[in-house]
């Protein structure tokens, strides 16, 4: 079986798959937003940052203050408030600077934010938020380091609905024909059950002693956020993926979570954090330096995708 052609730009004709869709970005774990610390970045060029009040809540602002447009990543928290380092006009949750003439009626806007996961989401739109990714289980997470690669967040996106490379990467064989959902809940949804095939390693030896060679899997696709469900047996297991384009380079954010019964599920959870890798390890190669084509391919995961993040709205 040889693997899908993907090396050159998009076909003429077709509608662009859109860089920034108006949905939910990861954009940090939770641990590194510390208390005190004002945590900064951008969303297609708009910049925000994020502070964690006294009580511990996240809240997100404009990056630059409404009295005279100071950066406020070099702010200080103070209380529930953060205050901007050139006049010590002060900021509450809502971007509102009170008690002070020179400001009012200005406004840094909200943006709203979200900790799940252990993983910071943030929502760049105006509008109302989307849901936010929804496994079907409770999971205890746990938050790994971003992967950063020098590629784009359509190629990893589109790597997770790619059905032809289970086999010539993964070593993996279809055992029930995927199955498509979705548009639901404002994600699509692939649900298939492979076999391990020989020549995949430790990991997937053991993969397939847990499954008894049977390892069912639903994938979903929330805008550039995806979520993995997997079942091996008496392991259910999760995986969440939030891709953001840095320039030339895409960072995933990652947890993985699993089920928390029995006195083992910390042991659980490493485990699963070690399958989880080892299976993508074998993708990150691939992807480097990709340039994903999209329009033509047969591939009916590939184009369900296509087809789902072409309908998004875009960021404005
Ligand atoms: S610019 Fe922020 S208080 Fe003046
Ligand atoms: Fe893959």
């Amino acid at each position: 079986m040889s693997a899908v052609l993907i090396s050159s730009a998009t076909m003429a004709g077709a509608a662009p798959l859109p860089d920034w869709p108006d949905t939910w970005y990861v954009v940090a774990r939770s641990s590194d937003i510390a208390r005190g610390k004002v945590f900064d970045g951008s969303i297609a060029g708009k910049a925000f940052v994020i502070f964690r009040t006294e009580a511990k809540e996240l809240v997100a602002l404009d990056a630059h203050c409404p009295h005279m447009g100071a950066h406020l990543r070099s702010g200080k928290v103070v209380g529930d408030k953060l205050r901007c380092a050139l006049h010590h006009f002060e900021l509450d949750r809502n971007g509102m600077v009170k008690e002070h003439k020179a400001c009012s009626g200005r406004k840094a806007r909200a943006w709203p934010v979200a900790e799940r996961f252990g993983l910071v989401f943030l929502f760049a739109g105006h509008g109302v938020p989307p849901k936010l990714p929804c496994p079907e289980n409770e999971y205890a997470w746990s938050a790994g380091r971003p992967v950063v690669l020098r590629s784009n967040w359509h190629a990893m996106m589109a790597n997770g609905f790619d059905i032809l490379h289970m086999a010539t990467v993964h070593q993996r064989e279809l055992v029930v024909p995927p199955v498509f959902s979705g548009p639901v809940d404002e994600a699509i949804h692939f649900s298939y059950t492979t076999r391990v095939l020989p020549g995949g390693g430790l990991s997937s030896w053991l993969m397939k002693r847990l499954s008894n060679n049977h390892i069912r899997v639903r994938q979903s696709c929330y805008g550039t956020i995806m979520l993995v469900e997997s079942d091996l047996g008496r392991i259910r297991s999760s995986a969440i993926f939030g891709f953001i384009q840095e320039g030339d380079q895409v960072r995933a954010f990652n947890a993985c979570g699993t089920m928390k019964i029995g006195v083992f599920w910390r042991l659980r959870l490493l485990l699963t954090r070690w399958f989880y890798f080892a299976f993508l390890r074998k993708d990150y190669g691939v992807i480097e330096d990709m340039r994903l084509v999209i329009d033509g391919i047969e591939d009916p995961g590939v184009r369900t995708l296509g087809d789902f993040l072409r309908s998004l709205p875009v960021l404005r």
